[in-house]
């Protein structure tokens, strides 16, 4: 093959991102949201960690090649000069650009861990729920399956777990290891392995709105996806 098609091959597969992954960011929520990312350690973070997203506005973004991390919806967030505002649910130390810093909880998480030798994704709800969001891969090999979240919540939260703002209104549902700090809804101490740690009444409530979704950490078989090459569509609401 003459030197100039290898090239122009080369350049294809850069630009068709093959060793990369594009994520979109698509919101379907009413309101405007700001999505929160947070890389895992040592990486360098995506869109320095935050966003803003207009209903019906979609962002896309490249992830390198071996990326891992977590991206969640922030609502009712207003960053202004004061430096004191934040946002209702996600908040990430009152900035757009959470750069490094984690969110607030509870909130629902898509995580990603690329090229691992496959990639890895789920949406958990295991720091709790704040809105739904949905996974959508496309153009990879495997198994490759939409993860969607969409029940709400916030509705059929349990009695005490409810996330109460702006007069009495539950703008999220809070896990029970955070709430009741128990080792066996946390996974921790005798409960530290999947064995031990079952899925408890207040999970499986969790499970039942989002059967796709972790409903407690080792939660794996049912949560956790696979798939190759692909690029994904994450969606808010
Ligand atoms: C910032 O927050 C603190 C404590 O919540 C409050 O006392 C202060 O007035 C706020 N400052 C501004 C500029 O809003
Ligand atoms: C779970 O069980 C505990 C103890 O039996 C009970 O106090 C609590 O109300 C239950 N919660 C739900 C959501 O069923
Ligand atoms: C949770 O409980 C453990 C002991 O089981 C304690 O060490 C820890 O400080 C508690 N965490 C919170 C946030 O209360």
């Amino acid at each position: 093959m003459a030197l100039k098609h290898l090239s122009i091959l080369l350049f294809l597969f850069s630009f068709l991102g093959v060793d990369a992954a594009v994520f979109t960011l698509q919101n379907r929520c009413k309101g405007k949201i700001w999505p929160g990312i947070l890389t895992a350690a040592g990486k360098p973070q995506l869109m320095e960690g935050g966003l803003e997203l207009r209903p019906g506005q979609t962002i896309s973004i490249t992830a390198p090649k071996g990326w891992s991390g977590r991206l969640w919806g922030r609502r009712g967030c207003s960053f202004d000069s004061s430096c004191n505002d934040t946002c209702i649910t996600g908040d990430c130390g009152g900035k757009l650009k959470c750069g490094g810093a984690g969110g607030a909880l509870p909130a629902t998480l898509a995580e990603f861990t690329l090229d691992s030798p496959m990639d890895f994704y789920d949406v958990s709800l295991v720091d709790g729920y704040s809105m739904p969001v949905s996974i959508f891969p496309s153009g990879g090999t495997g198994i490759c399956k939409a993860v969607t979240c969409l029940s709400d919540l916030n509705h059929r939260c349990p009695k005490g777990l409810e996330l109460r703002k702006n007069g009495g209104k539950i703008v999220g549902c809070k896990s029970a290891c955070i709430v009741f700090n128990k080792t066996e809804f946390c996974c921790t101490g005798a409960f530290n392995s999947p064995k031990t740690c079952q899925p408890t009444n207040y999970s499986k409530v969790f499970k039942a709105a989002c059967p796709q979704a972790y409903s407690y950490a080792y939660d794996d078989s049912s949560s956790t996806f696979t798939c190759q090459g692909a690029n994904y569509l994450i969606r808010f609401c």
